[in-house]
């Protein structure tokens, strides 16, 4: 059983989430744009942007020339990001979907990005699932973000759950569990985007299926 309430899907989260603080977003849009430069361009034309949240990383894939297919399980994400393509004139559509049983078919975009979900998962199920579905329609890579276990910021997190008992929502993962996980699907680690897993608790991986088409 996914664990849904955890990740707000709401109108007011998905509001909230356009006022993301600007240094945050710029340093966040800067990991999706190292990963994406370690991709040959010519293999990665058609992109699966899954959860889109309110739009940033669609927008961004469009602007590139990417073909870009963005789904979240909220709706008024959806309508937020479809409205910030819109405002930009691109022809490319948000649409509602849950992200761990997507009306996709096998391999049908050349990559898929998931950012700030994985964390949200505590269950090692829930985060097999969402992993197997990433890999299911993505027929080259997929990039995907994770807490770092001994970040700062992780470390003090659970210290203080030892002392408070107060359950922490994110979720670090080692890069070598995502490995396994990734592994059980036939992906291989491609590449990380380099930041200090002690300083930043967010950390970008991009994994590539063993057997390329
Ligand atoms: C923290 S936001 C990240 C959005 C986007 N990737 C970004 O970085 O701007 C997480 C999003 O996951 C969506 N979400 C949660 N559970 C989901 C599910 N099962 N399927 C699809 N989207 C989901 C929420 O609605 C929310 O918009």
């Amino acid at each position: 059983m996914q664990n849904y309430e955890r990740v707000k899907s709401d109108p007011v989260s998905a509001q909230l989430y356009t006022q993301r603080k600007p240094r945050k977003h710029q340093f966040e849009m800067q990991m999706v744009s190292e990963a994406f430069q370690m991709l040959p361009a010519t293999e990665v034309k058609t992109v699966l942007d899954a959860p889109c949240g309110v739009g940033r990383l669609s927008l961004w894939l469009a602007q590139k020339g990417v073909n870009v297919t963005a789904v979240d399980l909220g709706e008024s994400a959806v309508q937020l990001t479809n409205a910030l393509l819109r405002d930009q004139k691109f022809k490319e559509t948000a649409e509602s979907q849950d992200i761990f049983n997507m009306r996709f078919e096998d391999g049908e975009f050349d990559a898929s990005v998931c950012f700030r979900l994985l964390h949200h998962f505590q269950d090692s199920s829930d985060q097999q699932a969402l992993i197997a579905e990433l890999c299911r329609v993505s027929s080259q890579y997929v990039v995907i973000s994770y807490f770092s276990s001994y970040s700062v910021t992780s470390l003090r997190r659970r210290l203080r759950k030892a002392v408070t008992g107060r359950e922490v929502k994110q979720n670090p993962i080692s890069l070598s569990q995502l490995k396994d996980l990734f592994a059980a699907n036939e992906f291989r680690l491609f590449g990380t985007v380099k930041r200090s897993g002690f300083l930043h608790s967010l950390q970008l991986a991009v994994f590539e299926r063993r057997s390329k088409t």
